[in-house]
């Protein structure tokens, strides 16, 4: 799962034929009266593409996207509860409608949470916040479309909380947010059991998607005009396909070879089910992206125990190793707990010292927050605040030296980019590299956006590089 720690408004987009960014059939006619719903998504891309799927569900029965929670008369949340400040963020929302209901101003809004903090909290979201209509985990979403007939029906309460599901939620339309980059998820869920992470109780069990499936839905996304899909999972690599037609390599290679598609992207992969037969695919096929996202989370191969990761320092640097001898060069990214239960001194010099080694282009370091039911939130020895605080605070810094010095020996080089945003200085773009790095360029060239071009880089910065339109 990607990494990202920030919330995402739902944006409303066009699709890059220039049409709504709807897949699927026509949304029947509008019925009288405001259908309106609006979205707010945190955590992770899989929970940003989940709100695109929950979108299209709702415009598919006749629901319009509206931009703020007071104009709508559906308002869900779609929640993360990777840590505990992501899970509080909901309730604050949840907190912010009460006095608008009380005012009597919205008696007939129908509040929803979605996602992890729905799946681990539960019915108790209708104790701390009985304004709440319904609660769905995301092993649930196939059945949204029976909840919301029901809250349409005038039910007030209803849920969809099961985990044991082998669905995956597929819809015949998605409302996809980027023009340019499709989202598609493989598999759900996960089965590894780090001993901090919640993901396996919330989001179930994993369950891929078939290949035949996610083929289809590729050529289908080409046809609409989107250039890049990026493959979806918490450990996206250990996929397995129910039609045991393909491995996952061979996946990236047929999802490659689909006319039109010109990159492929995959997150999140699982260090274990890392192999070479991946960095082959990358090595011989140009489409798919030269970068890798494969959270380390510890340098020291005794708290790499304690996580229950499955691998030690030594066979992550291996994988490492086997990423840098491919004959093309590829970017790696990571995450980084810090102040895991137990984590001394030593260990988290460990941490930096592997920092040097693996030369990441990107981190995102977070520090350890006890989560319910994992097997760490018993654990003697938590590491006190102000050292996670600290220690967070030194990789950060390691780390933006690394990138630093890594961004500078790009100075010179050329990449293709595609632009994906437009500065507020006029002749100003921005784009992203193949290795996903953020690319800032002049050009003069009029209407850019969702081009593929030729950047020289000029200049580098810790997190993006500044280059120019090389015609
Ligand atoms: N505390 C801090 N960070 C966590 N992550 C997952 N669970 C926790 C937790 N309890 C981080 C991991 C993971 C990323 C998505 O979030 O680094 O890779
Ligand atoms: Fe969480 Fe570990 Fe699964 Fe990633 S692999 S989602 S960190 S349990």
């Amino acid at each position: 799962m990607s990494p990202i720690d920030v919330h995402l408004e739902a944006l409303t987009g066009s699709g890059p034929t220039g049409r709504a960014g709807l897949q699927g059939c026509a949304p029947p006619e509008l019925p009288p009266g405001r259908r309106t719903f609006y979205i707010e998504t945190f955590g992770c891309q899989m929970n940003v593409h989940d709100s695109e799927k929950v979108a299209g569900v709702l415009a598919g029965r006749g629901y319009q996207q509206v931009e703020s929670p007071g104009a709508a008369a559906v308002v869900f949340y779609n929640t993360c509860s990777i840590r505990e400040k992501a899970a509080q963020k909901v309730f604050s929302r949840l907190g912010d409608l009460k006095p608008h209901l009380h005012e009597g101003q919205n008696e007939e809004k129908i509040i929803g949470v979605l996602g992890c903090v729905a799946q681990q909290e539960g019915e108790e979201i209708f104790e701390r916040a009985p304004w709440v209509s319904l609660v769905c985990g995301s092993a649930s979403y196939r059945n949204l479309p029976e909840l919301l007939a029901e809250l349409e029906a005038g039910n007030r309460r209803v849920t969809g909380l099961a985990t044991d599901t082998d669905e995956t939620f597929e819809t015949e339309m998605t409302r996809r947010d980027n023009p340019y980059r499709a989202y598609l998820t493989i598999i759900e869920g996960c089965d590894k059991a780090c001993s901090y992470c919640v993901v396996p109780f919330t989001r179930g069990p994993e369950r891929s998607r078939a290949s035949g499936s996610v083929l289809e839905e590729v050529h289908r996304l080409a046809g609409a005009g989107y250039s890049e899909i990026q493959l979806l999972g918490q450990t996206v690599n250990s996929y397995r396909d129910p039609a045991a037609r393909m491995s996952f390599a061979g996946l990236l290679a047929a999802v490659a070879e689909a006319p039109g598609i010109r990159r492929v992207r995959f997150t999140t992969s699982h260090p274990r089910d890392f192999g070479r037969d991946i960095v082959e695919a990358i090595e011989s096929i140009p489409a798919l992206c030269d970068h890798v996202h494969l959270p380390v989370q510890s340098g020291s191969t005794r708290i790499l125990r304690a996580m229950q990761r499955t691998y030690t320092r030594e066979e992550y640097l291996e994988k490492i190793a086997l990423i840098n001898s491919a004959r093309r060069a590829i970017s790696v990214t990571s995450d980084i707990i810090v102040g895991f239960p137990g984590e001394t001194e030593e260990d988290f010099e460990q941490t930096l010292s592997l920092l040097d080694a693996a030369q990441f282009d990107g981190v995102f370091a977070f520090v350890y927050s006890p989560r319910p039911n994992t097997t760490a939130l018993g654990m003697d020895q938590q590491v006190p605040e102000p050292e996670k605080a600290r220690r967070l605070a030194v990789v950060l810094q390691r780390q933006r030296e690394i990138q630093m010095a890594r961004n500078l020996a790009l100075v010179g080089d050329r990449f293709e980019v595609l632009v994906d945003g437009v500065s507020r200085r006029p002749g100003q773009w921005a784009g992203r590299t193949s290795s996903n790095r953020i690319l800032n360029f002049a050009s003069s060239g009029p209407g850019l956006l969702g081009q593929y071009v030729q950047v020289r880089v000029t200049g580098a910065s810790p997190n993006s590089l500044v280059g120019e339109h090389v015609v």
